[in-house]
């Protein structure tokens, strides 16, 4: 099981509490169908999704983007048991959505960039350590129904 000192508790809810959910959240799910364009196969229902421009403004990437950190949210104030409160999500992802686990770390790496851009020379080498930690749990989490 993970284990979270002190100082990472204070840094994840720290870097959260400068995030805007209804901001990052559709930055960061248009920047993964943008650079990662295989993405855009599990939101067929999503509308037009046919150009940089349609992603940036498609109301239904702005609303599950939101979706997508607002479960996040989840996992920042139940750093203990991220796993447990994952382990319904994952077995939807993959039985019936069927996504594929790698594009887990692609948006969660689009997260940590978005979220880079916002703080800027704040998001310090040693925070973006303790933040990767964090993602790198919930990946490992909404993959774990996988396997
Ligand atoms: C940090 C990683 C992710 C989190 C926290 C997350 C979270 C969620 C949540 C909370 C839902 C809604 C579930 C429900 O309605 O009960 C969802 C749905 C969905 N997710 Fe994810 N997800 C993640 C990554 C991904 C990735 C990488 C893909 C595909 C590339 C994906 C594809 C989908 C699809 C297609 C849906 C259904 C959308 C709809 O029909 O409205 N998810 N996800």
């Amino acid at each position: 099981m993970v284990s979270w000192s002190q100082s990472e508790r204070n840094v994840i809810e720290d870097v959260w509490g400068k995030i805007n959910i209804e901001e990052i959240g559709p930055q960061a799910l248009a920047r993964v169908l943008i650079v990662y364009p295989w993405t855009q196969r599990y939101f067929g229902k999503f509308g037009n999704l046919n150009s940089v421009a349609a992603i940036l403004g498609n109301p239904n990437v702005a609303a599950h983007g939101k979706v997508v950190l607002n479960s996040l949210d989840k996992a920042v104030k139940n750093l203990d048991s991220i796993k447990t409160i994952y382990s319904n999500l994952s077995q939807l992802h993959c039985e019936i959505l069927k996504v594929d686990p790698d594009n887990f770390k692609l948006l969660s790496d689009c997260i940590t960039i978005v979220i880079a851009t916002k703080l800027k020379a704040a998001f310090t080498p040693e925070i973006q350590a303790t933040w990767q930690k964090f993602l790198a749990v919930v990946v490992a989490a909404l993959s774990s129904r996988y396997f």
